[in-house]
C-alpha cells in the first residue's frame, strides 16, 4: 500500500518462550479506522504492544510513516506519534483529571505541537471539564475511558491504539465510544482498534482483520466479514449476528 500508515510486516512476537503473535501481516491508511476481532487470547493485545513497542515483535518488522520501528524503545514510538489507549484504561485512580490529562506531555523532551491542549480536549470532552479536579478514581466507567483517549489525545498523535475501549462499559456509553472514535477519524487520526464487541467494530471500521491463535484468519471491509459465516460461527462466535 503506497499511502499507508503503518505497515506490519511478518512479525512474530514472543513472551519469553511463549510464542503468540505467529506471521502477522497488516496495513493501514491514513485517518481510518482498522479493527481486530478475536476471541480471549488470541493475541489482540499482544499485536498492540508489538506496535507500541513493549513487545517488540523477534521476526519480522513494523514501519510507521515509511520508517523502521525496529529497536525504538516505547517512548521514542510515542514521540513518533503513536498513542495507547491500554485495556483497562489505565488511568491514574489518585492524580485528578487535570493531572492525567496534563502526564503524559509533561515528560516529552519535545512535545508534539498540534489541535490539541488542555483546552481543546475538554471542549471535546465536556463532561471532563465539569470534573477536571475530581481524583481519577471518582470517574464512572465511561468517564474513565473518556478521560484514556483524552490523555492519549494530547500528545496529538496520528496513530492511536485502542485496546477493548467498550469493555465493562453499558450500552449508552458503547455508544459514546462509538461517537469518540468516528470523531477521531473526522479529526485526521487514524485508529487501530482491537475489540470484542463485533456490533461496535463492525460499525466504525473501515477494514477488518479477524486474529485465532496467534495468526489473522480473515481480513475485508466488515460488509465482507458479515458475509463469511464461517469466519463468524468458528472464530468470532457470532454466528447469524445481525450487522447494523
Ligand atoms: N505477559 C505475558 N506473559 C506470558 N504470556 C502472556 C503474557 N501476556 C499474554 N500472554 C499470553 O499470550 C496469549 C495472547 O494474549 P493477548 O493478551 O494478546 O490476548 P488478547 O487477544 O488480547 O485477549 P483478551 O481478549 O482476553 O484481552 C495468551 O495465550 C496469553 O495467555
Ligand atoms: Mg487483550
Amino acid at each position: 500500500m503506497p499511502d499507508a500508515l503503518l505497515s506490519v510486516r511478518g512479525i512474530h512476537t514472543y513472551y519469553g518462550d511463549s510464542y503468540v503473535l505467529q506471521g502477522v501481516s497488516l496495513e493501514q491508511r491514513e485517518g481510518s479506522i482498522v479493527a481486530i476481532l478475536g476471541r480471549n487470547g488470541m493475541g489482540k493485545t499482544t499485536l498492540i504492544r508489538s506496535v507500541a513497542g513493549l513487545t517488540p515483535p523477534r521476526e519480522g518488522e513494523i514501519l510507521f510513516r515509511g520508517a523502521s520501528l525496529r529497536g525504538r524503545p516505547p517512548y521514542a514510538i510515542a514521540q513518533d506519534g503513536i498513542a495507547l489507549v491500554p485495556q483497562g484504561r489505565r488511568i491514574f485512580r489518585s492524580l485528578s483529571v487535570r493531572e492525567n490529562l496534563l502526564l503524559p506531555t509533561s515528560g516529552l523532551a519535545r512535545p508534539r505541537g498540534g489541535r490539541w491542549t488542555l483546552d481543546s480536549v475538554l471542549r471535546e470532552f465536556p463532561q471532563l471539564a465539569e470534573r477536571i479536579n475530581h481524583s481519577g478514581g471518582a470517574l464512572s466507567g465511561g468517564e474513565q475511558q473518556m478521560l484514556a483517549v483524552g490523555r492519549a489525545l494530547m500528545a496529538n498523535p496520528h496513530l492511536i491504539l485502542m485496546d477493548e475501549p467498550s469493555e465493562g462499559l453499558a450500552p449508552r456509553l458503547v455508544q459514546q465510544v462509538e461517537g469518540i472514535m468516528k470523531s477521531l477519524r473526522e479529526h485526521g487520526h487514524a485508529v487501530l482498534l482491537v475489540e470484542q464487541n463485533f456490533a461496535l467494530a463492525m460499525s466504525v471500521a473501515d477494514y477488518v482483520y479477524v486474529v485465532a491463535s496467534g495468526r489473522f484468519v480473515f481480513e475485508g471491509p466488515p460488509a465482507a466479514l458479515a458475509a463469511a459465516p464461517d469466519v463468524l460461527d468458528q472464530h468470532l462466535g457470532v454466528a447469524g449476528a445481525k450487522v447494523n
